[in-house]
C-alpha cells in the first residue's frame, strides 16, 4: 500500500458500511488490504481524465497566499445525492483537505507558501479524481 491511497468498505448488503480510510505511510508488506465489515477493503482508483460533460478533475490556480482548487472546469453539481465531498491539495510535505456539503460551491482555498504538487477531489458517485 502506498501513502495517500484511499480504501473503502467492500462488504456486501447489510454488512457494507460507508467507511473510507487513508494510508499515511508506504507499506511493502504482502498482506491483504485492511478489513472492514469482514471483507478486504477496495482501493479507490484515482482518475485523471474526464469523459462526458460532467467535470471532476480539479483545477489548481495560484492565488495570493496559496491556491484555489475548483472541481472542475465546469462546476460539478452539489446536489444532496451527488456532490463533491472533499477537495485536497498536496505540497511536498503538506496535505490540506476541505470537506464539503451539498449546496456549497465545489471550490477550496488553501493557504501555503509551498508549491502545489497535486490536488484530488472525491465525488460521492464518480469516485476519486486527481490533477
Ligand atoms: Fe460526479
Amino acid at each position: 500500500m502506498k501513502m495517500g491511497e484511499l480504501f473503502v468498505c467492500a462488504g456486501a448488503g447489510e454488512t457494507k458500511c460507508d467507511c473510507m480510510i487513508e494510508i499515511l505511510t508506504d507499506c511493502e508488506c504482502e498482506s491483504t488490504p485492511p478489513i472492514c465489515c469482514g471483507y478486504p477493503m477496495k482501493l479507490v482508483e484515482e482518475k485523471t481524465a474526464d469523459q462526458g460533460k460532467e467535470k471532476h478533475v480539479p483545477v489548481i490556480t495560484p492565488v495570493d497566499g496559496g491556491y484555489e482548487v475548483k472541481v472542475g472546469e465546469v462546476p460539478h453539481p452539489m446536489l444532496e445525492k451527488h456532490f463533491i465531498s472533499f477537495i485536497e491539495l498536496s505540497t511536498s510535505n503538506e496535505i490540506y483537505r476541505k470537506f464539503l456539503m451539498p449546496d456549497e460551491e465545489p471550490v477550496a482555498f488553501f493557504y501555503t507558501k509551498n508549491e502545489a504538487v497535486s490536488a484530488r477531489a472525491f465525488c460521492n458517485i464518480h469516485g476519486l479524481w486527481k490533477a
